[in-house]
């Protein structure tokens, strides 16, 4: 056989021959996961010869990766379902084809709900089964309209591509790399056990030679991700049990990576050798998501989230003895079913006590299917909307206070892409702020000290010192 194809490319007058080009568009909803699986099934395309467009009109298959954690987010899916049935038309009316596919955690939760309301959705396919797509677009090709959101028994990510090093390169000096998938602790308010099935750790082996394939690249800085990501485990070369922290320990060997991340925790799994972690790794940036979602113990409790205000607090004191300089971003839900005025008091006096780097923070939305849709005493919308409003100035004020204590300071800054003014750059902060700062193109990926001038709305600046 290979001699064969040896023999057949010697001929110069026989053409290689190669898929012909057509042009994949994916619109990119909800969390980085959801980011890093879009650059997968891209990547997993592009042996049938899809190159990505930004220009929706011109493609030959739209792909929207989906989120469904909150309605609002579900429900965008189906207005620019909307949208797509009248450019899908108008394109059939030029005699040109395209595809639609509906992926990620609405595709997972919905299924053929999603065939039945959209009947311009040639494709379903949820998270666990990406690595199906070539094959399923064939289907569809045959004029079939596919459904892929069984739970595949082979591992998916043995069957997607890894990056390669153009594509890579292109995407630029910081990656994601998804270890761990999946949760199983069950937030009464959470769709994601639901849509992104039980926890799965990829094993260490094949996030070594990822992150390896990364940095030959060019990645500087990598932040590993999981719905739960330190729930990570696997068997190391050593033949023992690995969590997150001996996991970032081996990353750190990985010559040219020097910054890694990880997100997004959950306060029961910070085990001591992740907190270790922080001490010993100079790699590992001081900066973690750690979400408490409320400052109640009450609502705590009925979100089961099954740990207390005092622990998650304790927990911090032990992560900052290990990181004195480490900053913290949060996640919170206001107006959770039965979450009282003294509920929200105490959830704005605990993020005084933490204080907040960054933080995002969200009304309750009722998700079909989730505990927290059963419960009575649902909170009445404008006082969602009152809460929400309190605790978000005073989260803007800590991110506010957070970035104007940063003024002054010498910081390393990995540059990572052109800025909006030429002549400038922007980089990262250790504490994931954009800073912009005067540097050659030639710089990025280059990491520079540099000393912090001023504070914008969402930016920094800076200059750098020799
Ligand atoms: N695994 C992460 C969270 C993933 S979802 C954790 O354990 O914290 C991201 C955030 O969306 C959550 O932290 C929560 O603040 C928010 N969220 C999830 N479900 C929600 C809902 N039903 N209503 C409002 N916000 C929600
Ligand atoms: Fe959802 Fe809770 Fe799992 Fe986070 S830990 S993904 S909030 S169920
Ligand atoms: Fe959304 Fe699914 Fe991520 S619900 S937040 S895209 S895991």
């Amino acid at each position: 056989m290979t001699q064969e194809i040896a023999v057949l490319s010697a001929k110069p007058d026989m053409a290689v021959e190669s898929p012909p080009v057509r042009k994949v568009f994916v619109k990119t909803y909800g969390c980085q996961m959801n980011v890093y699986d879009s650059d997968r099934m891209t990547d997993a395309l592009a042996k049938d010869g899809y190159v990505s467009t930004d220009v929706m009109e011109d493609a030959d298959l739209v792909l929207l990766n989906t989120c469904h954690i909150r309605e609002k987010a579900a429900e965008k899916v189906y207005s620019a379902l909307g949208r797509l049935r009248d450019l899908k038309k108008k394109k059939a009316g030029e005699g040109r084809e395209m595809m639609i596919g509906v992926a990620g955690c609405v595709a997972q939760a919905e299924g053929d709900e999603i065939l039945r309301r959209a009947p311009a959705v040639d494709l379903v396919i949820g998270p666990q089964t990406y690595h199906r797509l070539p094959e399923a677009l064939k289907r569809v090709k045959r004029g079939e309209r596919v459904l892929e959101t069984d739970y595949a028994i082979e591992d998916k990510f043995e069957h997607l591509p890894a990056p390669d090093k153009a594509k890579t390169r292109a995407r630029g000096v910081t990656a994601f790399l998804t270890v761990q998938e999946g949760c199983d602790k069950f937030c009464t308010f959470c769709v994601v056990p639901y849509t992104r099935g039980s926890e799965v750790s990829r094993p260490v082996a094949q996030i070594v030679a990822e992150a390896q394939k990364l940095v030959d690249a060019g990645v500087r800085e990598i932040t590993l991700l999981g719905q739960n990501v330190n729930a990570w485990h696997g068997v190391g070369a050593d033949g023992e049990q690995w969590g997150l922290g001996e996991l970032l320990n081996r990353l750190t060997r990985i010559e040219g990576l020097a910054r890694l991340r990880y997100t997004t925790s959950h306060p029961r799994d910070m085990d001591d050798s992740l907190i270790n972690a922080h001490r010993d790794l100079p790699q590992l940036m001081p900066y973690l998501h750690l979400p408490i979602q409320s400052g109640s113990n009450r609502i705590l409790k009925a979100m089961n989230r099954r740990h207390t205000t005092a622990e998650y607090i304790a927990l911090i004191a032990r992560i900052k003895a290990a990181r004195p300089d480490l900053a913290l971003s949060g996640d919170f839900i206001v107006g959770f079913p039965g979450e009282t005025d003294e509920d929200f008091e105490d959830t704005l006096r605990l993020v005084e006590t933490v204080g907040y780097a960054q933080a995002f923070s969200f009304k309750y939305s009722t998700r079909p299917g989730t505990p927290g849709a059963e419960l009575g005493d649902q909170v009445p919308e404008d006082v969602k909307a009152k809460r929400l409003e309190r605790l978000q100035a005073l989260l803007l004020e800590q991110q506010n206070a957070f970035a104007q204590a940063c003024i002054g300071k010498t910081i390393d800054l990995l540059l990572e892409k052109p800025g909006r003014m030429p002549g400038q750059l922007i980089g990262r902060s250790p504490w994931l702020q954009s800073v912009n700062v005067d540097a050659k193109s030639s710089q990025i990926g280059d990491i520079v000290s540099v000393r912090i001038t001023g504070a914008g709305p969402n930016s920094l600046f800076a200059e750098v010192v020799s």
